[in-house]
């Protein structure tokens, strides 16, 4: 069964810009997110605060957050990799902030620079702190199928992961493929043992890309009730919109996207943005799934700032929605 509403978290001013070369104003991620509230989007990420030596384009995350005016039941995570990030995001005004983890030692280390361990100690910390401040918190984990340097990961570590967020007292778990790898098979048990019925070939893609006979959202959904997770699909091998039809079947009813498919992962080389929100919106719509979202709205976001980015429109149904 598929559920009824669907939550989106739209992660383009954060995710999607996180990566852009170029600086872009604060003045127009400001009105960016301002557009995205007036499309409906119930949840904004709007920014994180990372050391601006990591993350150049985010050194202006206050501002940011300041910047926007809080809107009554629309949410506005920060990402806060540390105490001093979390510090930084309560005297900004934050109301939510998410913690992210990874599944991969070694993207660990290239993204927050500490060993899994150690990143769990730190937000043992910040969760403990945001608790005392009654924030809600959202934890990512990230390379839940594979990790640009070590390859496959298996989705035991990626169920450890989300079970130590869960228990530290995060309310969701976002589920990221950071890399875009995934297939409906590698997502989902069900999935595999029917396409493994009548594929054989499959399987030597199956075993290539994730190492591993054990999907990964089941073996997390042992220690995370499927209303807490999350799906985080960036859309690199284009496979995104079907990694989240397999989520949605097995329960889940939380998706995160970006607008006009913005995006990437500074230490993930070569990844693409996440899956667009205008094609999610589309599917879901199509589906009979609500979202509260005004797809002519969230098209005008995306034009907005694919112009300011002088970038063509990364949804493929803005595109065509734009041609008639
Ligand atoms: P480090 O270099 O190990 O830490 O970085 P440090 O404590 O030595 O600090 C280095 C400098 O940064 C120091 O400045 C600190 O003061 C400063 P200096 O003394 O050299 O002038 N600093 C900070 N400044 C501002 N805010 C802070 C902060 N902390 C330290 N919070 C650190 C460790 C965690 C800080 C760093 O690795 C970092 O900021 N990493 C963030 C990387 C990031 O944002 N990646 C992208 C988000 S994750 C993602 O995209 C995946 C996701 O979308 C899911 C998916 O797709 O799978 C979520
Ligand atoms: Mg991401």
């Amino acid at each position: 069964d598929l559920p009824r509403f669907v939550k989106i978290v739209e992660v383009g001013a954060r995710d999607g810009l996180q990566n852009e070369k170029n600086n872009v104003p604060t003045s127009v991620k400001i009105q960016l997110i301002h557009k995205l509230v007036a499309a409906g989007l119930s949840v904004v990420e709007a920014t994180s605060f990372v050391s601006p030596k990591w993350v150049p384009q985010l050194a202006d995350a206050k501002d940011v957050l300041t910047g926007i005016p809080q809107v009554p039941n629309v949410r506005f995570p920060v990402l806060t990799p540390n105490l001093r990030g979390f510090e930084a995001a309560v005297a900004a005004g934050a109301k939510e902030i998410a913690v992210f983890a990874s599944a991969s030692e070694s993207f660990s280390k290239s993204n927050l620079n500490c060993t899994i361990e150690e990143s769990l100690v730190r937000y043992r910390d910040v969760t403990a702190a945001a608790k005392k401040h009654g924030l809600r918190i959202r934890g990512y984990v990230s390379c839940v199928i594979a990790c640009p340097v070590e390859g496959a990961i298996h989705p035991s570590k990626v169920a450890y992961v989300a079970k130590e967020l869960y228990n530290m007292g995060c309310s969701e778990i976002s589920l990221g493929d950071t890399i875009g790898v995934g297939t409906p098979g590698t997502i989902s048990e069900r999935v595999y043992m029917s396409l493994i019925s009548h594929r054989r070939s499959f399987v030597f893609i199956m075993s290539s890309v994730s190492g591993s006979v054990v999907p990964m959202l089941e073996a997390v959904m042992s220690f995370v009730p499927v209303d807490k997770i999350a799906v985080h699909f960036h859309d690199t091998y284009g496979q995104a919109l079907a990694n989240i039809l397999v989520s949605l079947q097995m329960g889940i009813s939380v998706v995160d996207s970006s607008v006009s498919g913005l995006g990437g992962c500074p230490y993930a080389k070569g990844a693409t943005g996440n899956v667009a929100t205008e094609d999610v919106v589309y599917m879901l719509h199509g589906l009979g799934i609500e979202t509260n979202v005004d797809i002519n709205k969230l098209m005008e976001a995306g034009d907005y700032i694919s112009d300011h980015l002088g970038r063509p429109l990364g949804s493929k149904t803005a595109t065509a929605l734009r041609k008639l």
